[in-house]
């Protein structure tokens, strides 16, 4: 097609003051938490995220924006794809390395030269749960409380499908690529910290055919929307949420992590940004979504405790305990659903769970934990780091 380009635009990086968010889309629902408007980073409160049931509906999906949301066309959307055995410096960005011979597919080659596949995958931000963190000692982020998890459809292509195909990845080489590479992505959104959002995973991630590493461009059997993404973004099932890249527009194979500030620096436990390893699969969480902390409850009838529970790389939740009494006694749950992908067999999704606790006639402290299929559990306090990434600790509400 003609409007096809073949090097993909350059990108600036925009001062904060810069940025322009008036053609973001009006954000209307009165039961979330805003925590920034400019960007939009808001999340459901915990009663309408359990309620709303496995499936999580668009509205009600966390959002998690670094920038304006674009307004991209799916007629003119290009997605570059390079591969490089160049390593890029610390401050350069991935697809600037030169020499990279791009390949430019549009959105109607990706719809439709790969068959349509349906994954259902649980997103969550790394810094789902900040709040606990930063109870310890100071933080950097946007201090989410437990709703910065959501779970959908996602429909699109695998990208190991779309990378055999187009990649021109030489057989001699393709084990050593396999082995030592990482995929990174680059979208077509403006941010302050750098020249756009970026992430990478690594290769053996993105070419596993039972990874279910998709190019997404349905949310629950919708096109999706544009602060989700619109028109294709990457699911990185099993892993944090900031791997998930929106508004995709290259993917770069290449020997090292992504340069972005978003690899290195903002999703890392680890203050030496640059030996650090980078954040990939979620750990083992569990959140009580209601009875909500500080909840008057009925001293007469009975409590259903609910909440959900996730794992990252396809674990799934093998327990889930409720404890009354602050963590001295514990019980299973009554009541859990987790399905594996029909495809894979793994466990993408998170688990709501339910269990119904005989009256409480005095306050309590109530605390739900769980445990994955590994055999990983939960902390009993919160692992304090400086960007205040993966809190999985004891989930507690106090009720009276
Ligand atoms: N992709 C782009 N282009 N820009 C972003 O700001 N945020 C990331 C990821 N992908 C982000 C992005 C983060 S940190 C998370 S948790 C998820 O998108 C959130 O996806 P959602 O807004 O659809 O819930």
């Amino acid at each position: 097609m003609d409007f096809l380009s073949h090097h993909p635009p350059s990108q600036n990086r925009v001062d904060e003051d810069d940025l322009d968010y008036s053609r973001d889309p009006h954000w209307l629902r009165s039961d979330f938490l805003v925590h920034t408007n400019k960007p939009l980073n808001a999340e459901p409160c915990l009663l309408t995220l359990v309620h709303a049931g496995d499936i999580t509906p668009i509205d009600v999906f966390f959002k998690r924006n670094h920038g304006p949301i674009p307004d991209l066309s799916l007629d003119h959307h290009q997605i570059f794809i390079g591969l490089t055995e160049k390593c890029s410096k610390p401050d350069e960005h991935d697809s600037t390395v030169p020499g990279i011979d791009w390949q430019v597919l549009s959105m109607r080659d990706i719809m439709t030269r790969w068959p349509k596949i349906t994954i259902t995958a649980t997103l969550q931000c790394a810094g789902n749960r900040r709040d606990g963190l930063a109870a310890v000692k100071e933080v950097k982020g946007v201090i989410w409380k437990s709703g910065a998890v959501s779970n959908a459809t996602w429909s699109g292509v695998r990208l190991c499908d779309v990378l055999k195909d187009v990649a021109k990845i030489p057989e001699k080489d393709y084990h050593r690529i396999l082995r030592d590479f990482h995929v990174s992505f680059e979208a077509d959104d403006q941010v302050h910290e750098d020249i756009c959002y970026g992430s990478s995973i690594p290769m053996r991630k993105a070419m596993d055919p039972l990874g279910d590493v998709i190019l997404a461009y349905e949310m629950n059997g919708e096109p999706l929307t544009r602060e989700h993404g619109f028109p294709i973004r990457v699911i990185v099932p099993g892993f944090i949420g900031a791997r998930s890249v929106k508004f995709l527009q290259k993917i770069i194979i290449q020997p090292q992590e992504s340069n972005s500030f978003f690899q290195i620096d903002h999703h890392n436990v680890d203050q030496a940004w640059d030996s650090a390893m980078s954040l990939g699969e979620m750990n083992v969480q569990c959140v009580i979504c209601t009875p909500t902390d500080e909840e008057i409850i009925s001293t007469t009838a009975p409590v259903t405790v609910k909440g959900y529970a996730v794992s990252g790389g396809g674990r799934g939740i093998y327990r889930v305990e409720v404890s009354v009494d602050g963590g001295q006694t514990w019980e299973p749950v009554d009541k859990i659903k987790q399905d594996p992908d029909e495809h894979s067999g793994m466990y993408w999704t998170w688990a709501i769970w339910e269990k119904t606790v005989p009256k409480i006639t005095n306050s309590a402290d109530i605390v739900a934990r769980a445990y994955d299929s590994s055999g990983n559990m939960q902390p009993e306090h919160p692992i304090w780091n400086y960007r205040g990434v993966m809190n999985n600790a004891w989930s507690h509400v106090h009720v009276t």
